[in-house]
């Protein structure tokens, strides 16, 4: 058997705050026992990590990721492997990403392609969701056997004309299957067609910066899908997750439908949060690194979004990371904003600015563990396996250094990716030591994990939905 006791931490869980030592057994916690008691006396274990002055919290669950995406003519240029490492080196123990189906190809086609990327190359657990491009007769029977196999949960679009959009009839089907095998269907809600229009009328008006990408991706055709999907969802009967979540005048959408009583569920991400157009503003070129989609908007929806947190009309921070270097990949769009590839990076930033969130007093201590730990692995069936701290689950644990101060930058960290949307950011809090079931991964500000400890996380249903 293979023990570790960690000590003198303040274990921190969605639900808890308490005082303890925790003995983690072959890769899962054993127990848990109030300092200095004669239970935690008694832990016996080869290896002690001295936890005394900081957190013992859950390893981070990242609900949405993209490593190696295909998008815009490039790939995403984080790995599997170098983007897990860079999640672990952050204090993330769970990523799930995205599988895609192509068009015309099945389900089950684009999941094995996925697996090839990712099966031994990860530093930490990973599991699936899977985007559905082409939604017809055998992709919606595919459906139910993917739910069965772990893959529980499907994205669809309604922006991105030609590439990923659904149809309203298509969605609906989805759901309707969805209702009906248990499965999670995730909207990316923006008026895609519509935002096609602007793009064109922007750039015949000779509007080709960065800046331009958020304008025209308005907050009002965020709000219109997003109320589309829901009504969709509500006709269909089944549960809904809108991801990243940017613009309040969505945010309504989906208080509104929740006040309703309908279980509908949403994401935000810290680019929602701690950056805005702004940030897209940036001269000379620079506001392409902050190019993704939902866009950044302006500094005051931060404050609807921190609310929508603290009142649970939305359940998760994710990160959507999906990086690509200035150099090569965000120039394909100079002199043409439409041809900046979608995404930012920030696997390795989201437990650290949401920390960051709990100094400046946003959020709690607990909430920040529910919003990164525990709520993912409920709405994606990982819990109590992952997400928290509690005789029986993972141990993946992460030591926290509530007083480390730290600045970050391109410069240290650990994603392959040449740029950090947080250049020069100071932040209050790091992480110090992660396991991995048990394993160490990073130890004292080392790694010391290897591509290929992850396993992959076949996943139940949601748990939020019944
Ligand atoms: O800009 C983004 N978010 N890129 C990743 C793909 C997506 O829509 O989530
Ligand atoms: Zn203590
Ligand atoms: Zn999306
Ligand atoms: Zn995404």
């Amino acid at each position: 058997m293979n023990r570790t006791v960690i000590r003198g931490g303040l274990v921190v869980t969605a639900a808890d705050e308490i005082h303890a030592d925790v003995l983690v057994e072959d890769g899962r916690v054993a127990a848990l026992a109030a300092h200095g008691t004669e239970a935690a006396e008694g832990f016996r274990a080869e290896n002690t990590v001295d936890a005394t002055g900081k957190y013992v919290i859950p390893g981070g669950v990242d609900g949405h990721t993209h490593m190696e995406m295909p998008f815009g003519g490039t790939f995403a240029s984080d790995t599997f492997e170098t983007g897990t490492r860079a999640a672990a080196w952050g204090g993330t123990t769970t990523v799930i990403d995205f599988a895609i189906q192509s068009k015309g190809g099945s389900l089950s086609e684009g999941l094995d392609t996925w697996h090839g990327k990712a099966d031994g190359r990860c530093a930490i657990d990973y599991g699936f969701h899977m985007i559905m491009s082409d939604v017809n007769e055998s992709s919606l029977k595919e459906m139910d056997r993917l739910v069965e196999a772990g893959v529980s949960s499907f994205k669809l679009f309604t922006a991105y004309p030609g590439v990923f959009l659904s149809d309203d009839g298509q969605i609906l089907r989805a759901m309707q299957r969805a209702a009906s095998n248990g499965g999670l269907v995730m909207t990316h809600a923006e008026n895609g067609l519509a935002i096609d229009v602007l793009v064109e009328q922007a750039l015949a008006r000779g509007e080709r910066d960065p800046r331009y990408h958020g304008e025209v991706r308005r907050a009002l055709l965020e709000a219109e899908a997003t109320h589309r999907v829901i009504r969709l969802s509500q006709v269909a009967g089944a549960p809904l997750y809108v991801v990243h979540v940017s613009a309040r005048e969505a945010l309504a959408e989906l208080t509104r439908a929740r006040d309703e009583g309908l279980p509908v569920f949403g994401e935000t991400c810290p680019q929602y949060l701690f950056l805005s157009t702004d940030n897209l503003a940036e001269p000379d070129f620079d506001g392409a690194k902050y190019v993704c989609s939902t866009p950044l908007r302006p500094k005051d929806h931060q404050e609807a979004l921190w609310r929508g947190l603290r009142t649970d009309d939305l359940q998760v921070v994710s990160t959507d990371h999906c990086p690509f270097c200035f150099k090569g990949q965000k120039e394909m769009g100079r002199g043409d904003f439409s041809r900046i590839p979608n995404g930012m990076p920030g696997v390795e930033n989201r437990m650290d600015l949401l920390h960051q969130a709990v100094v400046e007093g946003h959020i709690s201590r607990r909430r920040w563990i529910d919003l990164a730990c525990a709520a993912p692995a409920r709405m994606f069936g990982l819990y109590p396996k992952k997400g928290t701290i509690a005789p029986g689950a993972d141990a993946d644990i992460v030591i926290y250094d509530p007083h480390a101060e730290q600045i970050m930058s391109a410069r240290t960290h650990h994603m392959n990716v040449d740029y950090s949307a947080y250049e020069g950011k100071r932040v209050t809090g790091r992480v110090e030591t992660v396991l991995s079931r048990g394993v160490p991964v990073i130890e004292n500000r080392a790694y010391v994990g290897h591509a290929g400890h992850g396993t992959y996380l076949p996943r139940g249903l949601c748990q939020y939905a019944d």
